[in-house]
């Protein structure tokens, strides 16, 4: 007799042998492997660790995300919209649209470009100069970390030297949503940090020159709506955009011949930077609650039921990508993968995220010659949700 319980006929787990099988453990530390085993066998896959589907293959990654009727964020078990109230990141149909619509304009590319371009460079320049002659540094915590916040205080109309404030109330709603996550009620703190972010807003929405001034003046949001939003470019584009450029570092560092080409020619830069993407997309999986019974492969949906999609899986489907573990940033069609999502929630920050990237890599190229790996403390990727190296040792010649 086996030693752990009865499997009924109607169990998810009867039909999804290998799904049965994947550890948390395994998803955070190691999941290529696991992950393309799924996708080949069981591409929808109900995993117990995860109480949910996980959808591993490329083209069924893109049908979920872009179904929102069927798919929604839309879910009190979205513990985001418990701590900063409804936001693009919650809604759906006419009231997301009406959310996510006065910040389009703001985040094209021409925008970004205008208010941003500068002061990326700027910053990168003065972080490097913190430790270019020191030789070696721990490159996430001393450079992507503090880049992606000095950006998101800009976007937010905040002054350099108000970043740690912006970061205290940043962990205060991460650590909320945490806390909401795992079942808990939400934490004072998290209300407390979500209210001193919203009255350092007020000001800038005033001013309409800024990048929420812009927004809330071409709105019809109310001031805590547009609140509400900014939390969640706050919530976006913090974590994401350090491991973005955490993980494009880690990329070139493995790679070393592809230095040289990406510090001279900003097209390779670029293509390096799609294909780290595509191998470590920073957000490694988006969540969709089922809003109606729904075949999806084999597996037989239920209305409530938590559906994961792995941008991860996905970015690497042979069917999509030829080699698809392989580091190959002339592959064709660098930007098919599907780091920033698709269909109607697909990153609003994505000319952002690449300008910082772009920018603040290649600085780095340009400022410290030689630069490698520290054989000493080699760089892994890890996370469940976002992924990123917690330590970057990186050495370099020093001036
Ligand atoms: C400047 C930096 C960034 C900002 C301001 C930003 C902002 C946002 C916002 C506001 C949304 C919600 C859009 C909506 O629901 O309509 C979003 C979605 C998303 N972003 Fe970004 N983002 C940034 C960087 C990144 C980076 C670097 C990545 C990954 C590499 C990323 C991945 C995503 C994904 C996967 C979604 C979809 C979430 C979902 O569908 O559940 N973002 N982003």
């Amino acid at each position: 007799m086996a030693d752990h319980a009865p499997v009924s006929p109607g169990d998810p787990q009867a039909k999804f042998p290998l799904g049965a099988t994947v550890t948390l453990e395994q998803l955070e530390h190691n999941p290529h492997p696991i992950l393309a085993r799924l996708r080949a066998d069981e591409p929808v896959s109900w995993i117990p660790a995860l109480d949910g589907w996980l959808v591993t293959r490329h083209d069924l990654a893109v049908a979920v995300m872009r179904d929102s009727r069927a798919f929604t964020v839309d879910d009190p078990r979205f513990s985001t919209a418990q701590v900063v109230g409804p936001s693009m990141l919650s809604l759906e149909g006419e009231l997301h649209a009406r959310h996510r619509a006065p910040f389009a304009a703001p985040f094209r590319p021409r925008s970004v470009s205008e208010r941003f371009a500068e002061a990326a460079a700027t910053d990168a320049e003065r972080l490097i100069d913190g430790f270019a002659a020191a030789g070696t540094a721990e490159l996430r915590r001393a450079f992507a970390g503090p880049l992606a916040a000095s950006i998101m205080a800009g976007t937010l109309g905040l002054e350099q030297g108000e970043v740690p404030d912006m970061l205290t109330w940043y962990d205060g709603i991460v650590a909320a949503v945490t806390e909401i996550t795992a079942g808990g009620e939400l934490p004072a703190r998290g209300r407390e940090a979500f209210a001193a972010l919203g009255n350092r807003l007020q000001a800038t929405m005033a001013d309409e020159s800024s990048l929420l001034g812009a927004a809330a003046a071409d709105s019809d949001l109310s001031e805590p709506q547009i609140v509400s939003n900014a939390a969640i470019l706050l919530f976006g584009g913090i974590e994401t955009t350090e491991g973005m450029i955490a993980n494009a570092l880690v990329h070139l560092l493995e790679n070393p011949d592809a230095i040289d080409p990406a510090r001279h020619e900003s097209k390779v830069l670029d293509d390096v930077i799609e294909e780290s993407l595509r191998l470590e997309p920073a957000a490694a999986v988006v969540d969709r609650y089922a809003t109606t019974d729904a075949n999806l492969a084999q597996a037989s949906v239920k209305r409530g039921d938590l559906v994961r999609v792995s941008i991860t899986a996905a970015n690497r489907d042979p069917a999509v990508f030829a080699e698809p573990d392989a580091f190959d940033p002339a592959r064709p069609r660098p930007r098919s993968h599907l780091a920033f999502a698709q269909g109607p929630h697909v990153c609003l920050g994505v000319h952002l995220a690449r300008l910082e990237a772009r920018t603040g890599l290649a600085t780095l190229l340009d400022r410290l010659p030689n630069l490698r790996p520290d054989p000493d403390r080699p760089a892994r990727i890890k996370g469940l949700v976002f992924r990123k190296p917690p330590v970057l040792q990186a050495k370099w010649d020093p001036p």
